[in-house]
């Protein structure tokens, strides 16, 4: 059985009051949700909050974790942290190779093998992203793509039992256009029978594999009942608590997988 996860990517967002606004209400609505033990809630806060997140998220059903993290311990790299530091906040876990990480700050797939590499060396738990473009989508090319994001980085030295997948298709990304629920457990599915080449299927079968992009209150049911979809990625909607909690909750409401 795989435990259904929805992660809160917060991005570039949140002060500390503001922060501690979030989490607070947060919790609040995590001790009333029923059944909410049938569902693992991680916050990836920006790494200024890890330690005072850590704080105020201690004794409540919420873990941590870091949205991106350098493949070095330690070095002359000015302004990078890495996965040690990041263990010492009490994260639990770090997205690797988001989109905006592939696109912005021009990381390929080799840099990340290296960075997924030293997160579960930490031993920390890594949510490696994959996803296609729209042009790439529209030119049929999105299997090719996302396959070699998984081949090129996801080998059978990661050990499964710390890894997690994301699929964040980038044209579904901030745009409000989610992928249906079906175009998305076609390629959950495609990612899962990629993972049992690597891995072997009862393995492959064990890891989560998230979607994102544009995850919302409203979408969330269709999404998360497909077969493939463990849980979600949340960007937008976890900066605010009710939509954040309401996600949780319909989660909370569907059959275990
Ligand atoms: P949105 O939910 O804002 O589309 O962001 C998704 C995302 O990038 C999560 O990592």
């Amino acid at each position: 059985m795989r435990h259904t996860l929805i992660a809160g990517n917060w991005k570039m967002h949140k002060t500390l009051p503001e922060a501690r606004e979030l989490v607070t209400a947060l919790r609040a609505g995590l001790e009333s949700l029923r059944g909410g033990d049938a569902v693992e809630v991680l916050i990836c806060p920006p790494v200024q909050l890890l330690f005072p997140m850590a704080k105020a998220v201690a004794g409540a059903r919420i873990m941590l974790g870091a949205q991106n993290a350098h493949n070095e311990p330690h070095g002359a790299f000015t302004g990078e942290v890495s996965v040690p530091m990041l263990t010492d906040t009490g994260c639990t876990h770090v997205i690797i190779g988001h989109s905006e990480r592939r696109q912005l700050f021009h990381e390929d797939n080799a840099l990340l093998a290296r960075k997924v590499r030293a997160v579960v060396a930490g031993p920390l738990t890594v949510i490696y992203c994959v996803g296609e473009t729209l042009e790439e989508r529209e030119s049929d090319r999105t299997r090719r793509v996302v396959g070699r994001q998984l081949d090129e980085v996801v080998k059978s030295d990661v050990p499964a039992d710390r890894l997690v997948i994301a699929y964040e298709p980038v044209w579904a990304i901030g745009t409000g256009r989610t992928a249906t629920p079906q175009q998305a457990q076609e390629v959950h599915a495609f990612i899962r029978e990629r993972l049992s080449a690597t891995y072997d299927k009862p393995t492959a079968s064990r890891i989560r594999i998230l979607y994102g992009g544009s995850v919302k209150p409203d979408n969330a049911a269709g999404l998360l009942s497909q077969p493939d979809i463990d849980g979600a990625l949340v960007g937008g909607a976890c900066l605010s608590p009710d939509d954040f909690l309401a996600i949780i909750s319909i989660a909370a409401g569907l059959p275990r997988k």
